[in-house]
């Protein structure tokens, strides 16, 4: 049977164009929306050469009402959406609070103004952990206290959250998932699309990647005087594909019926917490590349630990991570050698 046709926003990012590809896989066919603000058009080729197929795209900005409006004549039939298109560094959102603001509120309430009239049946929202803050204990589960944003990024993503429960419980005719991820690494098994970050990275594992290639002379370890067992910080790393199915699942959850709930929240985690030190152990292992680092001081802002309790998505929606961290780690690194091999970086 012929599957809807999926709106993917920001489908030329990092976890879009997995989610694309894995959208593809299970037969539906996608129209990417993309600004390319941090993406470019070549992740259009990886895509196709990992799924054979070429999705369909359209260059514009989702704070463009004129352009979504455009978009919806163009390609009738969009039944889901998929909400990526948004700015997501903190220290940046920092320094230019009303860009992060008005692009990623903005978006999001011209998707879910077009989505009646269009007749779309749900959105996926990309949510995070920062909502947890730092949390009072670990594992955070989806009924965890929401805690006071540290960022003007993180509260683009609680005040998101409300909009759409707002909206939703005004009687919208459509549903949605919120998916709260941990930290996406890694890349697609074929290396034909990763994260690409503008300039210096700002996260852990593309920083790490390139100082293993030599790009930056050392990583920076954030501090060793938390209170955890090696002292460096603790998160949840999640592989970027085992995220992307997800999405698959929680399209499906909303097109089906599949729940009497209007707006489910599941957090996306492994369950498991992993340190920055052994996080570095464990890609110097996997891969056999040593990565220069030294011990540095805290950044400011930094929780001290979170990792999921990935339950409610593993029992209701049906997911779990599979990718093992040492894969993970491997698939971060052919995809910087791939960069490397194609000139890039
Ligand atoms: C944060 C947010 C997340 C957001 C993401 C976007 C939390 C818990 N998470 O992730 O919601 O989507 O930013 O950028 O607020 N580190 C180093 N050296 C580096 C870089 C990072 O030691 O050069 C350490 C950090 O101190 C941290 C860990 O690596 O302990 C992960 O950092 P990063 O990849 O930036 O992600 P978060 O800060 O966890």
């Amino acid at each position: 049977m012929k599957k809807d046709r999926i709106l993917v926003t920001g489908g030329t990012g990092y976890i879009g164009s997995h989610t694309v590809v894995e959208l593809q896989k299970a037969g539906y066919p996608v129209v990417i929306i993309d600004n390319l603000s941090n993406s470019n058009r070549d992740v259009l080729d990886g895509i196709e050469r990992i799924s054979g197929t070429r999705p369909d795209f359209v260059e514009a900005d989702c704070t463009d009402i004129d352009a979504l409006r455009k978009l919806f004549a163009d390609y009738p039939g969009i039944k889901g959406i998929i909400n990526f298109a948004a700015s997501k560094a903190v220290g940046e959102s920092v320094q230019k609070p009303l860009l992060y603001y008005r692009n990623n509120l903005n978006t999001l309430m011209n998707l879910l103004d077009l989505m009646g009239p269009n007749g779309v049946k749900g959105i996926v929202f990309s949510s995070s952990c920062t909502v947890y803050g730092e949390p009072d204990e670990n594992p955070v589960t989806e009924k965890s206290p929401i805690k006071k944003a540290t960022s003007p990024y993180g509260n683009t993503k609680q005040i998101s959250e409300e909009i759409i429960t707002d909206v939703i419980n005004s009687g919208a005719p459509f549903k949605s998932v919120i998916l709260r991820y941990f930290n996406p690494v890694g890349a697609h098994p074929s290396a034909e699309i990763g994260e690409l970050p503008n300039g210096v990275p700002q996260n852990l594992v593309p920083y790490l990647t390139q100082a293993a290639m030599g790009i930056r002379n050392e990583l920076s370890v954030f501090g060793n005087d938390y209170n955890t067992p090696d002292g460096s910080c603790i998160r949840d790393y999640i592989n970027v594909v085992d995220l992307a199915k997800a999405h698959v699942l929680a399209v499906e959850r909303m097109l089906d019926d599949a729940s009497e709930e209007k707006i489910e929240i599941f957090n996306l985690g492994t369950g498991l917490g992993t340190s920055v030190l052994e996080l570095i152990g464990a890609f110097e292992r996997s891969t056999g590349v040593k990565v220069p680092h030294k011990i540095v001081g805290r950044r400011e802002g930094d929780i001290e630990k979170v990792w999921a309790d990935p339950t409610i998505a593993n029992t209701v929606l049906g997911w779990k991570a599979e990718s093992s961290l040492d894969e993970t780690m491997r698939s971060a690194w052919a995809w910087q050698c791939k960069l490397r091999e194609r000139g890039i970086m």
